[in-house]
């Protein structure tokens, strides 16, 4: 596919035909892009939790959602849920801060005021959209979510996560179902080239 149409075509999409598990050599290749993503310093302060057994997915779902939300059973999760492939990307600040107190950079105080922004999750973020746009390429749906703070604990816990990992939300992949809804956060309509960018000055 080319490139322009990858970009084009890109959306999430929120309903998955349980039945058609994702090929193992197209699993492989998300993660082999995921790790071709730029990152500071080339730190590579991520990691990539994969859950694909039934079992693993719905400890995931257990685990980050909330006991209402699964009594509710929302349109959402019954249609989430059906993803056959979940990765969870996850940042790793100290390895940033690690990485910036080598000699090279010279940052040995570890003070994070010398970061403008938190490079961990940017970089990390930066892996997530090259799986999404790979997932598309080869004709797979993918949906990027958060995970509420106050379920992060209860995922440390179920997967043995270590503390100094922040998980920055997850991705759902599969072949599209036929239930898939819109975000209703579309109708705000996307904001054009000439609303967003500043040429020259503000
Ligand atoms: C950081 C981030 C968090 C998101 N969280 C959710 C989420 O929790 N649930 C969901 O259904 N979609 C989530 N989305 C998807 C957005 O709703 C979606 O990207 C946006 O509406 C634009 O639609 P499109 O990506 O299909 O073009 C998230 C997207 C991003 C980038």
């Amino acid at each position: 596919m080319e490139f322009a149409e990858v970009v084009r075509r890109r959306r999430m999409v929120r309903d998955y035909d349980p039945d058609r598990p994702v090929p193992p050599e197209l699993r492989e290749r998300l993660l082999e892009h995921a790790i071709r993503a730029p990152s500071a310093g080339f730190s590579q302060g991520w990691a990539f939790l994969v859950l694909e057994t039934t079992e693993d997915r719905e400890l995931f779902w257990r685990a980050t959602t909330s006991a209402e939300a699964q009594e509710r059973k929302s349109d959402w999760l019954v249609r989430m849920r059906r993803a056959p492939l979940l990765v969870v990307p996850l940042s790793h600040k100290a390895a940033y801060l690690q990485r910036y107190a080598e000699a090279d950079k010279g940052w040995t105080d570890r003070d994070e005021a010398r970061w403008a922004v938190p490079y961990w999750h940017i970089d990390t973020g930066m892996a997530a959209l090259l799986m999404l746009l790979t997932a598309v390429d080869e004709g797979l749906a993918a949906c990027f979510f958060g995970i509420q703070p106050s379920e992060h604990p209860r995922f440390h816990q179920a997967f043995g996560v270590p503390d100094e990992y922040t998980a920055i939300g997850c991705i759902a992949v599969g072949y599209a179902g036929s239930q898939d809804r819109r975000s209703p956060s579309l109708r705000r309509g996307r904001r054009g080239v000439e609303e967003v960018v500043h040429r020259g000055r503000w």
